[in-house]
This record gives C-alpha cells, sequence and structure tokens, in this order.
C-alpha cells in the first residue's frame, strides 16, 4: 500500500514525505501560486474549514490534483491518499479480512522438545479510509468516479452521520467508527473521462461541494511551464500560447493541457533549442506533442488536420520562417521592437 501512496506525488507540485502508509505534505519552490490558484484554495479551505468534503472536478490537466494536495497541506493533518480504481470493491476502501495467519512457536530452551504451536488468527487489515477517519487524517480520494458506486458507498455515512460501519468481516472490534473530528475528505474527478462507464454516483456527489476547474488562465500557465522547465518568460509564453491557439480544436477529452506545455519547454530546454518556427527540434516536437490529439477537422479522405493546424499555429504565434528575416538579417519582429521567442533560457537550470 505504501507503493501506491508514493506514486502521484511525485508528479505534483507539492512535495511529499511518505511515512509508513501516510503522506506528510510539503509546500515546492516549484507550486506556482497565482491570484488564480489563490482563490481557488481559498475557496476550497473555507468549505473544509466548516466541516464540508471538497470536490474538485474538471478535465485532464486542470491542476485538480495538484490543488488537492497543496489544500491538504495548508490543512496541516497527514494525508492518505486513495485512487480511484474500477476494481475497487467496499472492502477495499474500508479494511478487509486478510484470512489467516499460521504461526509456529518454537520452543528454544527445551532443546528436546520441538513446541510447535498453531494459532489459527483473523487479521483484520484496515486501510486508508479506515485510518484517516479514526486518526482525523486529510483524506484525498482521487479521480474517485474510477471506482464504482458501491464501492464508495461507505463514504455515504462517513459524510453525513461521521460514522464508518464497518463490515462484519472485522470480527474484533465494534461494528462502526465514529470519525474523528478532524478528518477531511478532498476528491477529485474527471467528468468527461467517466461519463456514461459507470452509473452516476449521485448520493456521493450531493454530500460534496463541487469547484468546477477548467484549464488555468494564461498567466498561471506561462508560470507553471517556467517553473517546471526553466525556459524564459518569453519562451514560455510562446509556448503557452500555441498550446491554447489549439484548445478549440481538440475533441473531447482530447485538448492540449499544460502537461503538452510543460512537455514542449522541457524538451527545448533540455536540446538547447529555441520556440522559433526555423528550429527543427521545436518544430518535430510541438508535431509529436500535438499533432496526435485527436480533432474533428478531417481531409475528405478522413486524414486529421491537426499537423497542418500545429503549423498554422506556430507560424501564426512565431512568424513563418520565410518572413521572419528582413534585409538587415534581423527578424520582423526584432526591427519592429516586440518581443520574440529568441532567448529561450533563463537563469534557472531545467528542474525535473
Ligand atoms: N499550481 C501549480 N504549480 C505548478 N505546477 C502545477 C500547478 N498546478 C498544476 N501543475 C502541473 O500541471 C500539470 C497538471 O496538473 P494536475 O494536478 O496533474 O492536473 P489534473 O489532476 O487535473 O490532471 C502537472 O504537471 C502539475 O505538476
Ligand atoms: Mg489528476
Amino acid at each position: 500500500m505504501g507503493d501506491n501512496a508514493a506514486s502521484p506525488a511525485r508528479g505534483s507540485m507539492v512535495r511529499v514525505q511518505i511515512d509508513g502508509d501516510n503522506i506528510e505534505p510539503e509546500a515546492s519552490e516549484e507550486f506556482v501560486l497565482t491570484p488564480y490558484v489563490e482563490a481557488l484554495t481559498q475557496r476550497a479551505m473555507a468549505y473544509l474549514e466548516a466541516g464540508y468534503p471538497v470536490h474538485f472536478a474538471g478535465q485532464a490537466g486542470t491542476g485538480k490534483t495538484t490543488l488537492a494536495f497543496h489544500v491538504a497541506a495548508k490543512l496541516g493533518r497527514p494525508v492518505s491518499l486513495i485512487h480511484g480504481d474500477d476494481e475497487f470493491g467496499s472492502s477495499d476502501l474500508v479494511g478487509r479480512d486478510a484470512g489467516y495467519r499460521k504461526y509456529r512457536l518454537i520452543d528454544n530452551f527445551i532443546h528436546s522438545v520441538l513446541k510447535t504451536e498453531e494459532e489459527v488468527k483473523t487479521l483484520w487489515v484496515d486501510n486508508r479510509l479506515t485510518t484517516a477517519c479514526e486518526n482525523g487524517y486529510t483524506l484525498i480520494y482521487d479521480e474517485f468516479t474510477r471506482s464504482r458506486p458501491e464501492a464508495n458507498n461507505a463514504l455515504l455515512s462517513i459524510l453525513s452521520e461521521k460514522i464508518l460501519n464497518l463490515p462484519k468481516l472485522r470480527r474484533t472490534g465494534e461494528g462502526y467508527l465514529e470519525v474523528h473530528p478532524h478528518f477531511r475528505a478532498i476528491f477529485t474527478s474527471n467528468p468527461e473521462e467517466y461519463a456514461g462507464v459507470h452509473k452516476t454516483q449521485d448520493a456521493l456527489m450531493d454530500r460534496l461541494i463541487t469547484i468546477r476547474l477548467g484549464h488555468f488562465d494564461r498567466d498561471t500557465e506561462v508560470r507553471i511551464t517556467m517553473a517546471k522547465s526553466g525556459v524564459t518568460e518569453a519562451a514560455a509564453q510562446t509556448i503557452v500560447d500555441i498550446v491554447r491557439a489549439l484548445r478549440d480544436v481538440g475533441v473531447k477529452n482530447q485538448r492540449p493541457t499544460i502537461r503538452a506545455s510543460i512537455a514542449i519547454a522541457r524538451i527545448l530546454a533540455s536540446n538547447g533549442a529555441r520556440p522559433r518556427s526555423n528550429d527543427p527540434v521545436f518544430q518535430w516536437v510541438c508535431q509529436d506533442v500535438l499533432a496526435s490529439i485527436e480533432t474533428a477537422k478531417v481531409t475528405r479522405a478522413g486524414a486529421s488536420l491537426m499537423p497542418q493546424r500545429v503549423q498554422e499555429v506556430i507560424e501564426k504565434i512565431c512568424g513563418s520562417p520565410r518572413t521572419r528575416r528582413n534585409a538587415t538579417g534581423r527578424s520582423a519582429r526584432q526591427a519592429n521592437g516586440e518581443n520574440t521567442c529568441g532567448h529561450v533560457f533563463g537563469a534557472s537550470p531545467e528542474r525535473g
């Protein structure tokens, strides 16, 4: 279970310390706090402090998981992390009967007699939700709609009656557990992803305060791209503008997100390339990261128009390779005194 706790934290912007099965989030210098992020944090904190569970809902790449960690860190309690999973049963959430343990007792003091005793014991393995309720931790339930609704039933009484009903399987102890007053819950989900796959989780949704997240504002995207790659502001702006221009072209869950901006920026930084229409690395990285995105725009033969669209957007934002340079050899934009996509690297090194 501990490995499960570690994985998403690596990708998130809140550094974590893994303590057994629980996580102690810490602020990271890569975390970007713009007015947009701050306002969302403030809203979520207001609900959580009043005792309500919060749910960040939005498409992939809208910062749900990162924000959940950030808010959890602000609450200052250890964090129990659960990922939604189709395979989950309710016993996975609250704990399960781990069966029987056989053990042999070897009495070393009586050499002649090897005393063997077998004891059959029922073990109860508490799971993260139980631990969080019992100790007053903050639960992050990431992508909770990936689990089947019946697997999430235990949460209903936790959130409304502040009681966790334990299955009969837990043979020792009581059949229920009172939820610790410090227990708080933060959920995330992507409404597009599981629409139609599972029944709706209306009963649970009804108990959460849902904050809908869209894509970040431009300034936040630029700052995140800079923080996670080390490129300059001008370079990050160019990359972010290209990605944002293509967002309308993608369909369904296939819009380029902040992850595309981060990937392009990191690859440019590690290759010493620049976001210019005549830079070959920039050309292929943009095509590889962006052109595979599904679009409704196709040729008569049914081929995707995305590669062409990517090229058009690059030229619109960076200038076409042919028109970039005037007679003096300076780019047209430099001659006009405009901010160019020229110097890519800031003082900060690339960060992983
Ligand atoms: N406030 C932030 N500061 C720095 N990086 C961020 C911030 N919010 C999101 N990111 C980065 O943006 C990307 C998408 O964020 P993530 O939380 O994984 O989105 P989601 O969970 O909605 O898919 C990740 O690479 C994440 O590290
Ligand atoms: Mg996520």
